[in-house]
């Protein structure tokens, strides 16, 4: 199928601005009144352990997914990049499943991961875009992700409706295991949809990002920071940053921060801080204020709250919709993926095809 830029200068802008649509037709598929359409043989109730394999931002996707299977269904799960799990030779329970997420489907690591699962768990699952793909015909249950042809090397809208997918995987898991309540999981829910909307807020934030993107666009090094589920997307926003931009960028646990890279701040080190107003917020507002004593140049990523509570002397805070735990991630994906992507036009890389990276990478 031959996919335009339909007046966007990048492929990656285009897919950005698709997600409130893209995520819609993927609520729509899996969230049916009060209904989890996924098929009947993920049955988590007597399952001992998920293990959720897989690469680049695919993997960043199961980091953020295991908060929510831990928390919301009270699971066991084990994460791992396939380039390492397939050599590990790791035990697994009889009694699990394994999770393969991947854009294209054609990931040699992950698909290597996932023959390695096969005949050892209770069913091997593939979270994918690629319908067609090996992945998704080699594994004992396929689900969509149902982003649509992704062009651009680096993934945006496919990793919000990765996101999705597991998001919605995760309550279903609450429910089978008795851990969610109906009224509960119908609260999740009614989160989960109001995301189009919410994300049409934050798509709203791009021309103030472009701004700011101008500024960071001068930096050497960026540091992303962020605590429970924001954690793994500080990582993404890093991934997404250096991908395109190649400015050297690192995502942090907000509590690793003494641990090593306080001492990298300086004037001349932007410091993203992705930081709902949530049940967390206040740890983390005390590790940014250890960044801007030491005159750091904190971008506070929050909502309405959190900037009138946290956002005196930041360099600069960008204000998102205010949105339901523990689903924040999939929203806040878009002002990282904003932040990498006018940062890398104000350096004037190419976007869609940065330097040595390509789309699937299908080779060891
Ligand atoms: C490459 C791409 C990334 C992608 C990763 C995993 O590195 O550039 O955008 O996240 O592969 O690809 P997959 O198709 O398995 O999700």
């Amino acid at each position: 199928t031959q996919v335009e830029k339909g007046g966007y200068k990048h492929f990656m802008a285009k897919e950005i601005a698709e997600q409130p649509v893209v995520l819609g037709d993927a609520l729509r598929h899996y969230l049916k009144a009060d209904h989890i359409n996924l098929p009947e043989e993920l049955d988590f109730s007597n399952i001992e352990r998920l293990t959720l394999v897989a690469c680049g931002t695919a993997f960043y996707a199961c980091s953020v997914a295991k908060y929510w299977f831990e928390s919301l269904a009270g699971l066991p799960c084990e994460i791992d990049v396939a380039s390492e799990f397939r050599y590990r030779e790791p035990p697994l329970p009889k009694n699990s499943f394994a999770l393969f997420v991947s854009q294209s489907g054609e990931t040699a690591d992950t698909l290597a991961a996932l023959r390695y699962c096969k005949g050892k768990v209770a069913h091997t699952v593939a979270v994918v875009n690629v319908p067609t793909s090996s992945i998704a015909r080699e594994a004992d249950l396929a689900l969509p992700i149902l982003a649509g042809i992704e062009v651009g090397v680096a993934s945006t809208k496919a990793f919000s409706c990765q996101l999705l997918a597991l998001a919605v995987m995760a309550l279903k898991a609450g429910r089978d295991r008795g851990h969610l309540s109906a009224a509960q999981a119908a609260a999740h829910m009614d989160t989960l949809r109001a995301l189009p909307g919410l994300m049409n807020a934050a798509l709203a934030t791009s021309d103030e990002i472009a701004r700011l993107a101008a500024q960071l666009a001068e930096a050497q090094d960026i540091l992303f920071l962020g605590r429970g589920a924001m954690y793994p997307l500080a990582l993404e926003g890093a991934l997404k940053l250096k991908e395109i931009s190649y400015i050297h960028a690192e995502g942090y646990a907000s509590g690793e921060l003494k641990h090593g890279p306080i001492a990298l701040i300086d004037r001349t080190v932007p410091v993203i801080v992705m930081a709902p107003h949530d049940r967390l917020f206040d740890k983390t507002v005390s590790n940014m204020q250890e960044v801007m004593a030491r005159h750091g140049k904190v971008l506070l990523v929050t909502d309405a709250k959190g900037a009138t509570t946290a956002a005196e002397g930041t360099w600069a805070h960008l204000r998102m919709p205010e949105v339901a735990e523990p689903f924040a991630p999939i929203l806040y994906a878009l002002p990282a993926q904003l932040l990498a992507y006018h940062t890398a036009i104000a350096k004037g890389t190419d976007v869609d095809q940065p330097r040595n990276l390509a789309k699937s990478v299908t080779v060891e």
